[in-house]
């Protein structure tokens, strides 16, 4: 499993459980490394799921409609908290650095406007800290369901 897809269910499967039966999740991204997989994880777990991407109309609204909302955009905190629906749970994937301010410091920052969006969300995820490091885990994780398999093992995600 692509392993920031992998990661951010992980997250998802702790906020909410393994089944999504009854929940709306909107993914706004459509790429092949993180929407598209993110998208066929949620339908997996049951979510009704949602792919949006620049050509989407009414994109505000259709956040507002989610339950489950994953941004993987790249456009720093391009998601408003206005567009998150209450006690919605928002996975934040997007890395975006931001010039140096007048102190000469850059800033890392999501596609999510984290401060206004955590007034709505029942859970949210920062950055950096979110995604990131589930990411990597992940990747360690796949690295040793790897090796487990080329040994003649069958090891699998949810074993690890
Ligand atoms: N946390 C992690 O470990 C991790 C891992 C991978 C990526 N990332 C971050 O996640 C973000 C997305 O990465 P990616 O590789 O998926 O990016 P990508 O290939 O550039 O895809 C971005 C997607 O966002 C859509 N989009 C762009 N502007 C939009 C807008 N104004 N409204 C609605 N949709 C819009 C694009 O739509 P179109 O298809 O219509 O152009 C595209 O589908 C980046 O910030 C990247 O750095 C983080």
């Amino acid at each position: 499993m692509p392993c920031t897809p992998a990661g951010s269910m992980l997250l998802i499967e702790r906020a909410l459980g393994r089944d999504l039966s009854g929940l709306s999740a909107v993914v706004v991204g459509r790429s092949n490394i993180v929407g598209k997989p993110m998208a066929n994880l949620l339908l997996n777990a049951n979510a009704t799921v949602t792919i949006a991407h620049s050509r989407t109309k009414d994109l505000p609204g259709l956040c507002r409609s989610a339950d489950i909302l994953v941004a993987a955009v790249g456009r720093p905190e391009m998601i408003k908290g206005d567009w998150v629906k209450p006690g919605a749970t928002v996975i934040d994937v997007g890395i975006n650095r931001l010039p140096a301010d007048a102190n000469g410091k850059a800033r890392l920052v999501g596609d999510v406007a984290y401060d206004e969006a955590a007034t709505n969300a029942g859970s949210i995820t920062p950055v950096p800290g979110g995604v990131g490091p589930m990411t990597i885990a992940l990747l360690m994780a796949n690295t040793v369901i790897s090796a487990s398999r080329a040994a003649g093992r069958a090891l699998s995600l949810g074993d690890s």
